[in-house]
């Protein structure tokens, strides 16, 4: 099956990117999952779609010398030997089994609302609980556009970044990706079956040169020929990623939405 999804980990900049996903959204996750109510020291982990691996390794960092960790991907960069966690081969998780279940804890970040078939991901991933076992899935709340521009230079400054949001979430679209699936998470984990199902969502300000406006300015630099033809031009693609270099813009990252659900 050919994958549609939008990045590339095969890129000189797929290090960055994912540098710059864990400087942003890690806090949050982290506080999410040690909140989860699961008790992580010797639990049996998944993370899928683990990327670089932050969040792979501080899972590995907690579950102890009982507990195990196991990181998939379809294309995983290197990540840091830890005794806990074993990392997979190219895995891919719409078409595989879920790897050597069940868990206690499985959590996918920023994959589902990429994934053309996410409602049987998901469904697969709440099959491979233990019981009490919990499902996290998050991803960005891409139809926040307004109060995304908290600060700008200028009025046109802020008419473009706008106008910016707009073509990466049509790219997105284009990519088969559901920029709305954030809010449809817990609808389909009661669905599939899981049980006290609960969402929070989290975000905050970002100058410019702060890690969320290197984020956008690396996802410029990743998606540039699929932005030029969603609409925008070279010259005000360059603009976007001046102002995410300049401390008077000040943007809100889309809200990570944080959904958990427990196998009963
Ligand atoms: C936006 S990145 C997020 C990485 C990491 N979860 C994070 O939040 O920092 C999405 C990751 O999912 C991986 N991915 C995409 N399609 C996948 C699939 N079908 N099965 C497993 N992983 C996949 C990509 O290779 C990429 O590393």
């Amino acid at each position: 099956m050919t994958s549609t999804y939008v990045y590339s980990n095969s890129t000189p900049h797929a290090v960055t990117h994912h540098r710059n996903l864990a400087a942003v959204w890690d806090p949050a996750t982290r506080r999410v999952l040690s909140a989860s109510g699961v008790t992580l020291s010797g639990a049996s982990c998944l993370e899928v779609g683990a990327g670089a691996g932050s969040i792979a390794s501080f899972l590995a960092s907690q579950v102890g010398p009982r507990g195990r960790v196991v990181a998939t991907d379809t294309d995983p960069l290197p990540i840091a030997h830890h005794n806990q966690l074993r990392v997979l081969p190219p895995h891919d998780i719409t078409v595989a089994d879920v790897p050597d279940p069940p868990y206690d804890l499985i959590h996918a970040r920023l994959l589902l609302m990429h994934l053309p078939r996410r409602r049987e991901v998901l469904r697969k991933l709440a099959d491979a609980l233990h019981p009490g076992g919990v499902l996290v899935v998050e991803d960005m709340d891409m139809t926040w556009r307004h109060g995304r521009v908290l600060r700008a230079p200028s009025i046109g400054d802020r008419s473009l970044f706008e106008f910016f949001h707009d073509a990466l979430a049509n790219v997105f679209l284009t990519q088969e990706a559901d920029t709305t699936w954030a809010s449809k998470a817990a609808q389909a984990m009661t669905q599939y079956g899981l049980v006290d199902v609960q969402a929070e969502m989290w975000t905050r300000s970002w100058r410019g040169g702060e890690a969320g406006c290197q984020l956008v300015a690396g996802t410029i630099v990743q998606l540039h020929d699929k932005l030029m033809r969603a609409g925008m031009q070279d010259c005000d693609l360059a603009r976007v990623r001046e102002l995410m270099r300049d401390p008077k813009m000040m943007i809100r990252m889309p809200p990570l939405v944080s959904t958990l659900g427990y196998r009963s």
